[in-house]
């Protein structure tokens, strides 16, 4: 954690970063609506949207290369709304990587020392020091043609770290690599969290990614922030229809909400948690996870009666499909564990849950 000392001779952690209610226009097009964010130093918190939610504007107006129309940004409590990029000691590795073509890495990596104006020496010892870090000493005298997608990808890391910013923005920087590499870069860089302890914003639509790196969860949505939470939170209580379905794989069933009870499609009384409002229409969002397809249970049990219509199998795991007497379609995951016996296609179930395992969504 970096630590800065204060008036009265105490440390503070710094890195903190607030954002209030920021607003960004192009035209009549807004791209970031009305976003407040208070992200605490050395917190790791992922900004993920589909494309076109705002992620990028919103970074960039952090990183100072784009002025809101309204609101500001605060770094550890100081208003750095309209401070240029470089005065605002902020790191940024950006969506595509960007290292300078005729640059070898060191000198890649040297390049905002030297904009700093840092003593010779100085600037090789750090280079040095940060390429060791990200593994990539070997690699000093090469250019960024002569390497991989990763590797450059730590040149990026490396670049954007060697002058001690407390806080790092990371727009997608694994987007252009495979799955196998992404996960383990993912992993080097939530390494390179813990080690350094700096504020790290990350940008990503991979929801995988968001939830195994972060902190917290901020799912923008359409410019606008729609819920900021724990991955778990995120997961389990999505705040709406849009987190739902955005993050991870959802059955949702529309339901009535009616004399204290749930009732589905077919006035069947279904699982759920104890909920708060009158009588009304509602979404119930169960995770195929959590999705059981019984065929002895009957439908006293609370459920909906149905038939096995498709299954896939997914290596470590087989996705049941489902199709109620009323016509809903539903999900239901199982691992595939040893010596289990599993329906078949045809096979008449009952589909039910746990009530603590579903959500009701009233928007
Ligand atoms: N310079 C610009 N001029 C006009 N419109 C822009 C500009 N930059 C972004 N936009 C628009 O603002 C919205 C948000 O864009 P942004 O780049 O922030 O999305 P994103 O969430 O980063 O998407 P992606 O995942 O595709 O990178 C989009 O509708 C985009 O077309
Ligand atoms: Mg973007």
């Amino acid at each position: 954690m970096l630590m800065k000392a204060t008036a009265s001779g105490t440390d503070v952690k710094t890195g903190g970063i607030a954002l209030r209610n920021l607003q960004k226009r192009y035209g009549s097009a807004i791209a970031v609506d009305d976003v407040s964010l208070s992200v605490s130093p050395g917190e790791f918190i992922s900004l993920l949207g589909p494309s076109g939610s705002g992620k990028t504007t919103t970074l960039m107006m952090i990183a100072g290369f784009e002025l809101p129309n309204s609101g500001q940004v605060l770094l550890d409590e100081k208003d750095i709304t309209r401070l240029p990029p470089h005065r605002r000691q902020l790191g940024v590795i950006f969506q595509n990587y960007a290292l300078f073509p005729h640059m070898t890495v060191a000198e890649n990596v040297a390049y905002p020392l030297r904009m700093r104006r840092l003593p010779k020496l100085e600037i090789e010892t750090r280079v040095r020091r940060i390429l060791d870090q990200v593994h990539l000493g070997p690699l000093t005298s090469r250019y960024p043609h002569q390497m991989s997608g990763g590797q450059q990808q730590r040149v990026a890391i490396a670049r954007a770290l060697v002058f001690d910013p407390p806080v790092l923005l990371l727009d997608e920087p694994l987007g252009a690599l495979d799955k196998k590499l992404r996960e383990h870069l993912r992993n080097e860089i939530k390494t390179l969290h813990k080690e350094v302890g700096k504020t790290m914003i990350y940008v990503t639509h991979d929801q995988d990614e968001a939830l195994a790196m972060s902190d917290r969860v901020a799912v923008m949505h359409e410019g606008r922030i729609r819920q900021v939470s724990t991955p778990m939170d995120i997961y389990r209580r999505p705040a709406d229809l849009f987190v739902a379905s955005f993050v991870g794989e959802v059955n949702l069933i529309p339901v009535k909400l009616k004399s204290g009870a749930v009732h589905g499609p077919a006035g069947e009384i279904l699982p759920a948690p104890a909920w708060q409002d009158a009588d009304r229409d509602a979404t119930l969002c169960v995770r195929p996870e959590h999705m059981r397809l019984d065929a002895t249970a009957s439908g006293s049990c609370g459920g909906i009666k149905g038939r096995i219509s498709g299954m896939t199998f997914v290596g470590d795991a087989t996705t049941f499909e489902f199709r109620s007497e009323a016509g809903l379609h539903l999900l239901s995951k199982v691992l595939n564990v040893s010596a289990k016996t599993m329906p078949e296609v045809g096979d008449p179930c009952l589909a039910s849950w746990a009530a603590h395992d579903a959500t009701i969504l009233t928007e």
